[in-house]
């Protein structure tokens, strides 16, 4: 069958994410029927192929259809697929539990590890889970009111209806009012702010002060802090100064109320540690993980966290115990792809390689730095953004668009500031298709300014 079979197909039978659906009737939003994927390419059924530079909505990390993740996900599937976690555990989630401690105890060794994971299987369950232990926690402590959250402007956690309280995004939230209790946000340290006058620090500064007056007047009925360590993905790729984590951990013991990092899109070298938030020296009371820990190849998140947190829960009494469960938690094939995905970063110094690899995707952006439409061209490990000034209407799907035509999937992000292009692609690029991606980018960018499409 030919793309076009499978178009209609698709469109008849299944409801796409995060789609208008309507948009798939014009050329200006295709749908891509893909036959398969082979390191950072895909391929449709007609035989043209795509350079992934979004890693799959930034999930994968090793490429597609990897040889190493493979054969471990084979191996696993001949000896056990899945058995429920509650009353049952299994080698892969014990070895992988196991190794994520020890990398939370690499990352900041002067606090202890957070040595008890928790599983769910998409980033949104991970984030409704370290939400609802963190006020249970409080609960089980004694002090029932710590019952609100609080996130940075433009934050994203996820898209169920306890994640979408901490999403300060109203597209996503707006027609579910009736099943939220929004969070409350503070201002965010968007560095894009940073000149002559003021730098990246002192935004982060200026935005931990008003932390603070947010926590003196509200610690006493606050849960937690939730925050995407470094980068604000959804928002448009917004980065900010190390400095602020330090000053938000800071303040968060300060004022007793947790904080909860969540590096599901973070995390797992993206920004060039394994975890982002290692790069302000500090450990959060709760670590959110998903996408691309087990690789980009099945659904996995976990949610780490301390003993002290743990302990709170550890009772004679069913009721202070953490009752969330899902069916598929530590589901032993993705826990396996987990494992084999921490042993490609191990045996091939992913994090080393990742540094020269990043330096060159900015020294090959150079050419759309100096482009009179490109702003604040940024980069935090193999996470890079430029913004477009004055994006012309409908600029993200018609630059989606004519970029498939150009070999090269990329899709940039619309917020209420204008348009993000931004690149956060599997660490297997060579130099020739790092070379490749932002030559096509220049080309693609041309060709929707002019309004191509
Ligand atoms: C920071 C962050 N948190 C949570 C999520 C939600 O993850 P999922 O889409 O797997 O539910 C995302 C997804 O993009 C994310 O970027």
């Amino acid at each position: 069958m030919r793309n076009q079979d499978w178009l209609s197909r698709s469109l008849a039978a299944v409801w796409h994410p995060c789609t208008q659906m309507k948009h798939h009737q014009h050329a200006a939003l295709p749908l891509v029927p893909i036959s398969h994927g082979k390191g950072a390419w895909l391929y449709d059924f007609d035989g043209n192929r795509y350079l992934d530079g979004v890693s799959s909505w930034w999930v994968n990390l090793f490429g597609h259809s990897n040889p190493r993740i493979n054969a471990a996900i084979t191996d696993q599937l001949g000896q056990l697929e899945h058995v429920m976690l509650a009353g049952f555990t299994q080698r892969p989630v014990v070895e992988l539990s196991e190794r994520l401690a020890a990398l939370t105890a690499q990352a900041c060794p002067s606090a202890a590890a957070l040595g008890h994971c928790f599983y769910a299987s998409d980033g949104a369950s991970a984030t409704e889970i370290a939400l609802k232990m963190s006020m249970h926690y409080w609960r089980n402590n004694g002090r029932p009111n710590k019952t609100r959250f609080v996130s940075l402007a433009g934050s994203y956690h996820g898209e169920t209806a306890g994640a979408l309280a901490v999403t300060d995004i109203a597209l996503f939230r707006e027609a579910y009012a009736p099943l939220i209790t929004p969070g409350e946000t503070v201002p965010a340290p968007d560095s894009r702010n940073a000149n002559t006058q003021q730098t990246a620090a002192d935004i982060a500064e200026r935005a931990a002060h008003a932390l603070e007056a947010w926590l003196a007047e509200h610690h006493e009925q606050t849960a937690a802090m939730i925050i995407e360590p470094l980068v604000q993905c959804a928002a448009g790729m917004v980065m900010y100064d190390p400095l602020y984590l330090k000053r938000a951990r800071a303040l968060c013991y300060q004022y007793e109320v947790h904080l909860i990092a969540d590096e599901i899109a973070v995390g797992c070298g993206r920004t060039g540690t394994f975890f982002a938030y290692e790069q302000a020296q500090i450990q959060p009371d709760f670590l959110c993980l998903s996408k691309g820990i087990s690789g980009g190849y099945l659904p996995l998140s976990a949610v780490l966290t301390t003993d002290e947190i743990y302990r709170a829960f550890y009772a004679d009494d069913v009721a202070r115990g953490f009752l969330h469960s899902h069916s598929y938690t530590g589901n032993a094939l993705a826990c396996r792809a987990a494992l084999a995905t921490l042993d490609i970063f191990e045996q091939d110094h992913v994090l080393q390689t990742n540094v020269t690899r990043a330096s060159h995707m900015l020294q090959c952006a150079a050419s759309l730095t100096s482009h009179p439409s490109v702003s604040n061209m940024r980069q935090r490990g193999m996470i890079l953004a430029f913004d477009i000034a004055n994006a012309p209407k409908d600029f993200a799907r018609r630059f989606f668009a004519n970029g498939l035509r150009n070999e090269i999937l990329l899709r940039p992000i619309t917020t209420e500031q204008g348009c993000t292009v931004y690149f956060m692609p599997p660490y297997i690029l060579d130099d020739g298709e790092i070379a490749l991606l932002y030559e096509r980018t220049l080309l693609t960018l041309d060709q929707t300014l002019k309004g191509s499409v």
